[in-house]
C-alpha cells in the first residue's frame, strides 16, 4: 500500500556538521536521505567521515549544527524506536561483546525489550540457526574466529529484530573465508529486505550488493547516485578505488 510513510525516507540528514575543538570539520553540511530497503554503501578513505557519520545517525554524537529525522521525527524525539529498529555492528567486534558465552551474547539484546523467556529463546534458537552459530552456542564468544564474532554481533541485531543495519568496515582484519562469511550474512540480510548501510572503502568485496554508492572526503559527500554512475565520476584525490579494474596475470596483481 503506498501512502505517505512508505515513500518518507527512513533517515533524513539535512545540513549535518560536526566541528571537533581546534576547528576540525569531521563532517561539514550533510545531505542525505537513506530509503528503506536500499542497500548504500558509503565509502571513504580513512578519517574521511564514514564513522561520524554513522555515530550520528545512530544518536551516539550530537552533531554540531544540522538535523536529522528517521521516519519524519526528529532523532532525539526517536530514540526508543530507533534503539529498536537499528541494529550497529561496530568495526570493533570485541568491543560489542557483552555474555560469557554465544547463547548469553545473542539474548541480551532481547531480553532488554522486555520480550518473555519463550520468545528469547526462540529468537536466540533461530539467529543460531541462521548464523550457523549453533555448534558455539555454549563457546565463550572471545575464543570466535574474527569471521564469527561478526557473525555473533549480526546475531544480536538479528534477534533484536532490527529492520536496519549498520556495518562500519565489516570487512576490517578478517582473512578470506571471514570475508566471505561476511559476505554471505550481508546477502542475506539483503533478501530480508533489511535495509543496510555499509560503511567501507574496500569497494571491490562488496560493490554487487549496493543499490547506492555514496563517497564521502573530508567530510563532504562528493558524489551520491548508482554505483556504475557514481564510479564514472571518481576523482583519484578522494581515495577510492574504481573495483571494475580487474587483473587477468599476476605480473599485473599489484595496487601499484
Ligand atoms: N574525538 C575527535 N577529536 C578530533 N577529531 C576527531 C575525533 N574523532 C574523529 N576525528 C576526526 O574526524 C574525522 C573523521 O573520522 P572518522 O569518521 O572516524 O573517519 P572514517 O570512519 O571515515 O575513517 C577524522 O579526520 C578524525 O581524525
Ligand atoms: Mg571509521
Amino acid at each position: 500500500m503506498a501512502d505517505s510513510n512508505t515513500v518518507e525516507p527512513l533517515f533524513s540528514i539535512r545540513n549535518l556538521s560536526v566541528v571537533f575543538p581546534g576547528n576540525t570539520k569531521a563532517l561539514s553540511k550533510i545531505n542525505l536521505d537513506i530509503r528503506a530497503g536500499e542497500c548504500l554503501l558509503l565509502a571513504g578513505s580513512n578519517g574521511s567521515g564514514k564513522t561520524m557519520l554513522m555515530r550520528c545517525i545512530a544518536a551516539l554524537l550530537d552533531p554540531s549544527e544540522g538535523e536529522i529525522f528517521f521516519r519524519g521525527r526528529p532523532l532525539n524525539q526517536a530514540g526508543k524506536i530507533l534503539r529498536r529498529e537499528l541494529g550497529i555492528i561496530f568495526q570493533d567486534a570485541d568491543a560489542q561483546i557483552l555474555g560469557e558465552t554465544v547463547e548469553e551474547d545473542i539474548a541480551f539484546g532481547p531480553e532488554n525489550l522486555g520480550l518473555s523467556k519463550a520468545e528469547v529463546a526462540q529468537r536466540i534458537g533461530e539467529t543460531l540457526e541462521a548464523l550457523g552459530l549453533t555448534e558455539k552456542r555454549e563457546a565463550p564468544p572471545r575464543r570466535l574466529s574474527g569471521g564469527e564474532k561478526r557473525r555473533l554481533a549480526v546475531a544480536g541485531v538479528l534477534a533484536m529484530g532490527c529492520d536496519t543495519v549498520i556495518m562500519d568496515e565489516p570487512f576490517a582484519n578478517l582473512d578470506w573465508p571471514g570475508v566471505v562469511q561476511t559476505l554471505e550474512i550481508i546477502r542475506d540480510l539483503k533478501n530480508r529486505g533489511k535495509t543496510l548501510i555499509i560503511l567501507t572503502h574496500e569497494l571491490e568485496k562488496v560493490l554487487a550488493f549496493a543499490d547506492r554508492l555514496v563517497i564521502i572526503h573530508r567530510g563532504i559527500i562528493r558524489c551520491d547516485g548508482k554505483p556504475a554512475e557514481v564510479l564514472d565520476q571518481l576523482e583519484s584525490e578522494w581515495g577510492v578505488r574504481d573495483p571494475r579494474k580487474t587483473y587477468s596475470a599476476v605480473e599485473d596483481c599489484s595496487w601499484l
